[in-house]
């Protein structure tokens, strides 16, 4: 999705810029762009072309640079002599109008004077342009974004110059979402940013600030970092910043301290960001299960749910809430759930729940599930349910972000920053975080002490079995080698049942994600229902097959595929007969309730595998984004 980053201090801003925009380049985009102000004294662009001396009494004008592709290309346009110390970026994903030069953002007024990033869409953006249009301003672009500009450099006037009283009073007539960043070439001790369902962070510095949509952007350079909510302004200078509300209210912001590492944003040892993602996942399942197992009472501690134990019985059902890969992981979170508290539990797409005028029970726990606590549809559900006096937990890696903070308890995964647009540590983190859930629910129902130890033996041994599986694909390359093979097809077929189910459909998911090839899931069980139609040599079948009570029917579904000369991937505890399976990767098996958590791990080495047979763009699949930010 878009990005954002502002910087301003005693720094030249271009290089922090294009670095800033360099860390944001994962999200996906298609063009990007910066506007720094000319230092205080200093003559602008329009001023140096005129008459010596004139710059006195000459317009100051932003320098603007923008482009379609990539950030390497924008830098390359950006000249030494492009000194200032405040600026603001872009990175784009087209929506309103294509990705071209002149839609790149920052975009400016007529004059040049003002400058504005923008994420979001602004929905009455056509009505405001004709408005400005008939007061005389001009359009260069197709985007909603250019009104911005315009409609802040009108109301700069009616606000006796006053920059963030201009935006304040922009924004007020502005119907849509926006996180958004002004730069005034006549105020460069300035920058106005504003956030209303897109993200903005402020980042304080020694004498400096920053600002940008992704902590990502920041962490190079400051650790202190400060959410705005929606509906909030802040005016930035190099010494400070002061936050208030569209109404012009004065809110209090307290610092927070991201504990990213800088190492979290580059590839390391690794070629692809995925790669590195995947081997991460045995320390991000130890953070997210640190400190949380309860051995005395054989439950999980969870603090930050916000549930007395009484509370948490009283729930008759849990509706898990999530998009794309979260809402896979919160399939396999609400069978957690069912099958250790009993208490009924289900996982829909947040992006279907929020359209659907859902009924909201006071009876029933909703838990939203997101990496990124960025995910506009996500984030609207969670506000359809609490408008409806809903409790909504949420299950979210970053700290700090919009759901997380619209959530009335939850769990964080701290399965650090997740840079790959495919998500895999996050996932598996986000299966665990449930889990724990599900134990600690259990436990206030009827799971019984033997059963909460199991559990708890389980999760402790999980973070060494994902690392056997890593290992051993390491020595022997097992997964690269079918991956290549079985990459070769138009399409392959993923099932699996019951715990089986959703790790298929995460499995079908991130091998469409990364490697482009067709790949659709199935319940085992409806096989013979409809799809057992398309199985033939050249559509080949990954089946996820634990060693469960379900083992005997997924070798009858094997044996129905082999029969109409299917090749099968099994994925499962135990090799079966050859006639079964041509190919077996086995996993080394844990309670039954946690063993999908481990037979997706070679699935996602499947996909990344097969993306790097086929020579995709692993890390940045075509038309995806890393957050959808936008509706
Ligand atoms: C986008 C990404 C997916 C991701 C989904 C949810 O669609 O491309 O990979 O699973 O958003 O993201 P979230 O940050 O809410 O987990």
């Amino acid at each position: 999705m878009c990005g954002i980053v502002a910087y301003i201090g005693p720094r030249d801003a271009a290089p922090i810029l294009l670095e800033g925009l360099q860390r944001l380049e994962y999200r996906g985009y298609d063009s990007a762009g910066i506007a720094v102000a000319p230092p205080a004294g200093a003559k602008g662009a329009k001023a140096a072309k005129g008459a010596r001396g004139a710059h006195q009494d000459a317009p100051r004008e932003l320098r603007v640079r923008k482009t379609k592709g990539r950030v390497a290309d924008l830098a390359e346009t950006v000249p030494a002599r492009f000194k200032g110390g405040a600026g603001i970026g872009h990175t784009r994903w087209a929506t309103h109008g294509e990705p071209s030069d002149a839609n790149a953002h920052p975009h400016t007024d007529r004059a040049g004077r003002i400058a504005v990033v923008h994420n979001g869409i602004l929905e009455n953006a056509d009505e405001l342009r004709a408005r400005l249009r008939d007061e005389g301003a001009e359009f260069l672009s197709e985007t909603d974004t250019e009104v911005l500009a315009h409609l802040v450099s009108a109301q700069l006037a009616e606000a006796d110059g006053d920059l963030e009283e201009a935006v304040r009073r922009s924004l007020q007539q502005v119907v849509g979402t926006y996180g958004v960043a002004v730069l005034d070439a006549e105020q460069p001790d300035r920058i106005v940013v504003a956030r209303n369902g897109s993200p903005i962070v402020l980042g304080i510095g020694e004498k400096e600030m920053f600002a940008a949509s992704d902590v990502a952007a920041l962490v190079r350079y400051t650790r202190q970092v400060v959410h705005l909510d929606d509906g909030e302004l802040a005016v930035v200078r190099a010494d400070g910043f002061r936050t208030f509300t569209e109404d012009a209210r004065a809110t209090a912001k307290q610092p927070s301290t991201v504990d990213w590492e800088v190492g979290s944003f580059d590839t390391g040892e690794y070629e692809h960001f995925l790669a590195k993602e995947i081997h991460e996942q045995p320390a991000a399942v130890e953070r997210t299960l640190s400190g949380r197992i309860d051995d005395r009472f054989a439950t999980a501690h969870l603090g930050g749910l916000n549930l007395d134990p009484r509370e948490a019985r009283a729930f008759r059902r849990v509706k898990v809430l999530g998009c794309g890969s979260a809402y896979y992981a919160g399939e396999l979170g609400a069978q957690l759930i069912e099958e250790l508290s009993r208490v009924p539990a289900h996982a829909e797409p947040a992006s279907e729940f929020r359209y659907r005028n859902p009924v909201i029970e006071a009876d029933t726990l909703y838990i939203a599930v997101s990496q990124s606590g960025e995910t506009y549809d996500t984030l609207a559900a969670v506000q359809e349910i609490k408008r409806k006096g809903g409790r909504v937990l949420g299950v979210v890696n970053t700290v700090g972000s919009a759901i997380a903070r619209e959530c009335d308890g939850g769990l964080y995964l701290h399965a650090g920053p997740e840079i790959s647009v495919a998500s895999t540590k996050a996932f598996t983190s986000t299966v665990v975080a449930f889990a724990l859930i599900a134990l600690h629910f259990g436990r206030v129902h009827d799971l019984s002490p033997a059963d909460g130890r199991r559990i708890c033996a389980g999760l402790k041994a999980l973070p060494d079995q994902i690392r056997q599986i890593l290992d051993h694909e390491k020595k022997t390359g097992q997964i690269a080698e079918l991956a290549k093979r079985y990459a070769d097809h138009p399409g392959m077929m993923f099932v699996g049942r019951v715990r089986g189910w959703p790790v298929a459909r995460e499995g079908a998911q991130k091998l469409k994600e990364v490697s482009y090839v067709h790949a659709e899931a199935y319940p085992a069980s409806e096989l013979k229902h409809g799809p057992l139609a398309l199985i033939g040599p050249e559509l080949p079948t990954v089946a996820v097959v634990p060693d469960d009570e379900l083992l005997e029917k997924n070798l009858t579904t094997l044996g129905e595929i082999r029969a109409r000369r299917g090749r099968v991937l099994m994925v499962g505890h135990t090799a079966p007969d050859v006639k079964l399976a041509e190919d077996t990767v086995l996993v080394p098996r844990n309670e039954p309730e946690l063993d999908p958590i481990l037979l997706g791990i070679p699935l996602q080495l499947l996909a990344y595998h097969a993306a790097v047979a086929l020579g995709r763009d692993v890390d940045k699949p075509r038309n995806l984004a890393k957050s959808v930010t936008v509706e």
